[in-house]
């Protein structure tokens, strides 16, 4: 089980040293994966919490003004990186060419992609999702080899769900990820939006699930350490 923790563009560096001293001091054998902004990466000091990263260039290293290369946050002991999240596809029009970029980069500096796909709710209304859902995958995965389409972990983020407080059914979840299955050699297919220390209860009972992708409740500490007893009682 692996447990993402997106800070998206929040904590300045104050505020950031404090919360990790917060979070490292909890108690778990789950596999915690800390996804800070750029900024405090360099900040980042753990022998329990894994460090991931919220993007990374599309280039590689060399004259691309206000990129991050992978190279560069492999030389900051990046092991995990988000890409194609919901709020950068939106905001900054990330395409899937670049999404696919993004994935290879990382590949090459062996750093685990995490590919996060999910509809919008006019998508999902229209019964067009698992069309969504194939595109997003199969251009991310453009041209990469099997054994390197097993690196990539999946992250299913439903547009609809992210900050919404709405979660999909079981049902619903079970249906994306076998579809997604049936597309990708992924070892780990996680879900993402609005996980929080209740709905865990539900959630957990589905099987499939190798882990979650958490935005909110990755900021609030005593709701986290809540959240990660319940999962952690099912998977000992
Ligand atoms: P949320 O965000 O948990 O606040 O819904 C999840 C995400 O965007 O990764």
């Amino acid at each position: 089980m692996i447990v993402i923790l997106n800070n998206k563009c929040n904590l300045n560096k104050d505020e950031f040293k404090a919360y990790l001293k917060d979070i490292s001091e909890i108690k778990t054998k789950i596999d915690l994966v800390l996804c800070p902004n750029f900024l405090n990466i360099s900040e980042f000091k753990s022998d329990k919490i894994i460090l991931g990263s919220q993007n990374v260039s599309a280039q590689n290293s060399g004259a691309f003004t206000g990129e991050i290369s992978a190279n560069i946050l492999k030389s900051y002991n990046v092991k995990y990186c988000l890409v194609g999240h919901s709020e950068r596809r939106k905001y900054q029009q990330e395409n899937y060419h670049e999404i696919n970029q993004k994935i290879k980069k990382l590949l090459e500096s062996n750093i685990t992609p995490i590919l996060c796909i999910g509809e919008t709710k006019e998508e999902r209304d229209s019964k067009k999702y698992k069309e969504v859902i194939k595109e997003q995958l199969l251009s991310a995965i453009k041209d990469l080899s099997l054994e390197n389409q097993k690196k990539i972990i999946i992250a299913y983020e439903p547009v609809w769900s992210i900050g919404t407080g709405l979660i999909p059914t079981n049902n619903q979840i079970e249906e994306i990820f076998s579809y997604i299955k049936s597309y990708i050699m992924t070892n780990k297919i996680l879900y993402g939006g609005s996980v929080n220390e209740t709905n865990v209860d539900t959630l957990k009972k589905i099987n499939l699930i190798d882990g979650y992708l958490l935005g909110t409740l990755s900021l609030q500490e005593k709701k986290l350490k809540l959240f990660l007893n319940k999962i952690e009682n099912l998977t000992n």
